[in-house]
């Protein structure tokens, strides 16, 4: 996760600290983690297919960017894909739901990268159950290839506000056959409303907020020795950092004033939505999670081909204790009885924003060859 210049010019409020010396302004400007984004050149530069197809699923979205994946290449045709259980978010999914969707979001990309390639996946889903890996693969010849594989590169989560107007119909008819798709602009009002208050219990709720706040990376240094977690980096947020005017502790202290921006920053981004996407289940077993990934991935792909911007808001749909009353209802709202809303996204034109980084693919590969 990246913060927009955008929201960095609101935070500093004024430019009070941007570049004060020509030496601070030429250090900002080498503020691009280019280490942590290199992977996302890099998709597709490996001979081998299995590896080649990981490099793509490894730019999955997933929650907290914690890149919980692990392969295992066995013999010339076989995968095992395990989720690194280290890699767990205790506070925000205390029952790895959240992590399973994003295993979905990688399956999805590893399928359609590997079908480019003229290979079909055998998958075997939690062969042993919820203890072993997440799936074993066989890559077979076969495999059609998916017109969504054009957007992986440019599939983004993009977390600023979106431009006040309305969806084209057209647009959203094409979405639809990916999710369902709120845009009536009552049950708009009261999804922001809802997202917002269940943003602010997440973020004033101690022991949930310092989960993300231990996983903040704060400027290049940081985000580069681990490209995971949430990245607050660029030369807006580092020119801050360098004022002293944003740390990890001011972002542990709700009283402080840097965190209080960030609340009002978070807030007026969230409020310049006017659609959402939501993506429900019947069951809730690892395979529904599995499969709400894939489908999640494809409509955000679906989404970007057609030049829309989308940031999954789900504080709503965690399940610790703080938030049940939210969670039951977003679930009145949005689902059926017994349903589960697996994914609830923010939709709408967006402006570009850079990519998040991503561990070397080397480093996601166990030892099993
Ligand atoms: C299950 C799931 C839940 C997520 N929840 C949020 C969220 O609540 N807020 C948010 O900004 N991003 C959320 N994300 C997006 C991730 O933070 C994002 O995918 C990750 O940081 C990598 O960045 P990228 O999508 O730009 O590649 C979620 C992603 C997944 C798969």
């Amino acid at each position: 996760m990246t913060l927009s210049r955008r929201k960095m010019i609101s935070l500093i409020g004024g430019g009070v600290v941007f570049a004060a010396t020509a030496t601070a302004g030429a250090f900002l400007t080498t503020r691009r983690p280019e280490r942590a984004l290199a992977p996302w050149l890099e998709a597709g530069n490996y001979a081998e297919p299995r590896m080649r197809a990981l490099s793509y699923a490894i730019l999955a979205p997933n929650p907290h960017n914690r890149q919980p994946w692990v392969a295992e290449l066995t013999g010339n045709d076989l995968l095992i894909i395990h989720r690194d259980k280290a890699r767990n978010l205790p506070e925000t999914d205390p029952f790895d739901r959240q992590l399973t969707i994003g295993m979905g979001c990688f399956l999805e990309l590893l399928r359609m990268a590997a079908a480019e390639d003229g290979y079909l996946l055998e998958s075997d889903l939690f062969p042993e159950g919820e203890v072993g890996p997440v799936a074993i693969i066989r890559f077979v010849k076969g495999g059609n290839k998916d017109p969504l594989f054009a957007y992986v590169l440019a599939r983004h989560t993009n977390r600023n506000g979106y431009e006040d107007r309305p969806i084209d119909t057209d647009v959203q008819s094409t979405l639809a056959s990916h999710a369902q798709i709120v845009s009536d602009q009552t049950d708009v009002a009261a999804l922001r409303l809802l997202t917002w208050e269940a943003m602010e219990i997440e973020m004033t709720t101690k022991h949930v907020m310092m989960e993300s706040v231990d996983l903040m990376r704060f400027g290049k240094a940081e985000i580069e020795a681990n490209p995971d977690g949430i990245s607050l980096g660029g030369p807006f947020l580092e020119s801050l950092m360098l004022a002293g005017m944003l740390s990890r502790a001011d972002q542990a202290d709700q009283n402080s004033a840097s965190f209080k921006q960030g609340l009002d920053m978070i807030k007026k981004a969230m409020n310049a939505t006017n659609a959402y996407a939501v993506i429900t289940s019947k069951g809730n077993s690892r395979s529904d999670q599995i499969s709400a990934g894939r489908d999640w991935v494809r409509l955000q792909l679906a989404a970007t081909g057609l030049g829309l911007a989308m940031q999954p808001v789900s504080q709503a749909l965690q399940e610790y204790p703080e938030m049940a009353a939210h969670y039951a209802s977003i679930h009145e709202k949005l689902a059926e009885p017994g349903e589960t809303v697996q994914m609830l996204g923010r939709l709408g034109y967006g402006s570009v924003i850079d990519a998040s980084p991503r561990w070397p693919l080397e480093t996601r590969i166990a030892d099993g060859r």
